[in-house]
């Protein structure tokens, strides 16, 4: 069997749910801009860094602009986005998520973040996780997106650890390719319709156990 050292957690959609506020500050954007963003389109962002969801977004209202214009847009989107991180509380933690951080401290296990957000570290603060992390990778730090294994190869590096000995857990399939890219397992979480690439998915925390990482 196989000992895994290090657990390391994607957040958007595996912590905490912020697709919803990416969704509400990327519609008014979209509506200024003079189209409609659904609901489905959103889908396409999940995992994927702020200039390149933009790039989705003008693509989905066929439009184009200059790399200077495009900063300016992703500044002001992501104004409207901190204004719901702003109000963001431990009550948005995602159900089973913090048991089986408890969990994974006491048996020794590393926990490491390895977001695409720049915003990551502020979020951590507002749902008061920070403590529990051993390492934070964002999107300060990688700078090349998934599925691009950048990210957890640097969670794996900063903690001393084997990538072979690291778990990523995961709810974008950029994401599960990301983690296979880095030689590491990959628990997704969601549907198997998505993340079939996973060498496991289940649809959330509640009542996990260390089972869940022994393979
Ligand atoms: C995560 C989300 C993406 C988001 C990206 C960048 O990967 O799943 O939807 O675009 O982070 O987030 P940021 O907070 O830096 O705009
Ligand atoms: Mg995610």
């Amino acid at each position: 069997m196989k000992t895994i050292s290090t657990c390391i957690f994607d957040l958007d959609g595996v912590i905490v749910d912020t697709a919803k506020y990416h969704y509400l500050a990327w519609k008014r954007l979209a509506y200024e801009l003079g189209f409609e963003f659904l609901e489905e389109h959103n889908e396409r962002l999940k995992g994927v860094s702020r200039m390149t969801s933009l790039d989705i977004m003008l693509e989905v209202g066929g439009l184009t602009f200059s790399q200077s214009e495009k900063e300016v847009m992703a500044a002001r989107k992501n104004e409207w986005y901190l204004e719901y991180i702003y109000k963001m509380t431990p009550e948005e933690i995602l159900p089973g998520v913090v048991d089986f951080l408890v969990m994974l401290r006491s048996k020794g296990i590393k926990i490491s973040l390895g977001s695409a957000s720049k915003n990551a570290m502020l979020i951590l603060e507002r749902v008061q996780l920070q403590h529990y992390f051993d390492a934070v990778i964002d999107g300060n730090k990688a700078l090349k997106a998934k599925p691009d294994p950048q990210v957890f190869l640097l969670a794996a590096e900063e903690l001393g650890q084997n990538p072979t000995s690291c778990v990523v857990f995961e709810d974008a399939a950029a994401g599960i390719e990301a983690a296979k890219a880095a030689g590491m397992k990959c628990i997704g979480i969601g549907s198997p319709n998505v993340l079939g690439k996973a060498d496991k998915v289940v649809p959330g925390f509640v009542n996990a156990t260390i089972d869940l990482i022994k393979f």
